[in-house]
């Protein structure tokens, strides 16, 4: 066995926790604003990316931190950016459109994070710093993932900034304020959408009631293209509601805002498999029949305990219930593939419909049972398909 290699030293503690709280705020910042206009965003592939994206973001916040904690033990204090951050955190936040947003976010922030991330990894010590090789190994390589997805063929030169880890930050001042987007009037879809008021006037209230003698199963080809075409835009809204539960609300505990970027990647994963279902097994596609916002902006109008108890503890809930029901006929009529499709958002649906416990609790200062009282009462609004109008709720 030859002798070891010195080891290489690397960063001091400090500085290497000043990096990590700079990878810290321009991580938040990303999660925060994505979140914020992914309904904004048109065409359904950036909606899926996005998606995926802020959930890859969402969890490396989670882990940047836990590392900020150990190494300025026992804080996980980030700071408030310094100057030279602020700036690009602040051009960041200040656009009016998506593609403006998806421009800096792709073509400045997520490449400088990136070039910031590959010199922290040339300069440490791989084996007295080993945690923050394996953490910074891991978010390099998603935000390369992210920057050739989304990314603008050449990224921003003029702007960029060299070392954004080794950029100063200031422990004393008070955290950052996110900046909120105005509230949404409807969420954005593929240009090719047709959108009207009551949707897709195929679709009938037996595909959406729970009563087990009423409910029908799609089952011709026909209404089966229908559904699913209604089905994919339901999943649409659902991750838009999620992403918006997070953008509005900043000051909920950063599990809440993990949770909510799992539930919209969860949603935008389901739509792309309708997207995929429609023209390999029911001969239609995206953008075949309107679609319609009325049940989006029925759970939108409302505030954050409302919408999980309606959207995530009634919707999601008994969502569950014709999803196994109607697994069970399309399995009886053959058509596996399809039955399969609702095996997995069935369980999917599981950890959604906890979503709303979990956090319609926290926001009653942990009295689950006053959350589930909150749920029965606003049931009493709905209509038998549990919508407050009739719509297409999945
Ligand atoms: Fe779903
Ligand atoms: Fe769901």
């Amino acid at each position: 066995m030859s002798p070891p290699e010195p080891l290489k030293r690397g960063y001091d503690v400090d500085e290497n926790a000043i990096r990590f709280s700079n990878y810290f705020h321009v991580l938040r910042e990303l999660v925060h604003l994505s979140n914020g206009w992914l309904p904004l965003v048109p065409a359904f592939e950036t909606k899926y990316a996005l998606g995926d994206h802020i959930h890859d973001d969402a969890r490396a916040v989670a882990k940047v931190r836990r590392r900020l904690y150990e190494l300025r033990h026992p804080s996980d204090y980030p700071g408030a950016p310094g100057g030279e951050l602020r700036g690009l955190l602040d051009r960041m936040a200040g656009t009016d459109d998506p593609a403006e947003y998806l421009a800096i976010a792709y073509g400045q922030a997520k490449p400088a994070l990136a070039r910031a991330i590959e010199v922290h990894l040339d300069t440490l010590d791989p084996v007295s710093d080993e945690p923050s090789e394996r953490l910074l190994g891991q978010v390099l390589a998603r935000q390369r993932r992210h920057v050739s997805e989304l990314g603008p063929t050449t990224p921003d030169a003029a702007v960029a900034i060299e070392d954004i880890g080794a950029l100063p930050i200031d422990l004393k001042a008070p955290p950052r304020e996110l900046r909120i987007l105005p509230p949404l009037d409807e969420p954005a879809r593929d240009e090719f959408i047709e959108v009207t008021p009551d949707g897709d006037p195929f679709l009938t209230e037996a595909l959406y009631v729970n009563d087990p003698d009423e409910n029908h199963v799609p089952v011709e080809a026909e209404e089966q293209r229908h559904f699913f075409h209604a089905l994919m835009d339901a999943e649409l809204c659902a991750a838009e509601l999620m992403a918006r539960n997070s953008h509005e609300h900043p000051e909920m505990p950063w599990d809440f805002h993990v949770d909510m970027a799992r539930q919209t990647w969860d949603e935008v994963r389901h739509a792309r498999i309708h997207q995929i279902l429609m023209p390999t097994e029911l001969g239609c596609e995206w953008g075949d029949y309107p679609i319609g916002f009325s049940y989006f902006k029925s759970i939108y109008a409302l505030d954050l305990l409302d919408r999980l108890a309606l959207f995530n503890g009634t919707s999601e809930q008994k969502a569950m219930w014709r999803h196994s029901h109607r697994r069970k006929v399309l399995i009886e009529r053959g058509q596996e593939t399809v039955a399969k499709v609702f095996d997995y958002l069935l369980a999917d649906e599981v950890p959604h419909v906890h979503n709303g416990v979990r956090w319609g609790t926290y926001l009653l200062d942990g009295d689950e049972g006053a959350y589930r009282a909150r749920v029965r009462q606003l049931r009493e609004g709905l209509d038998r398909t549990g919508a407050p109008a009739a719509s297409s709720a999945g």
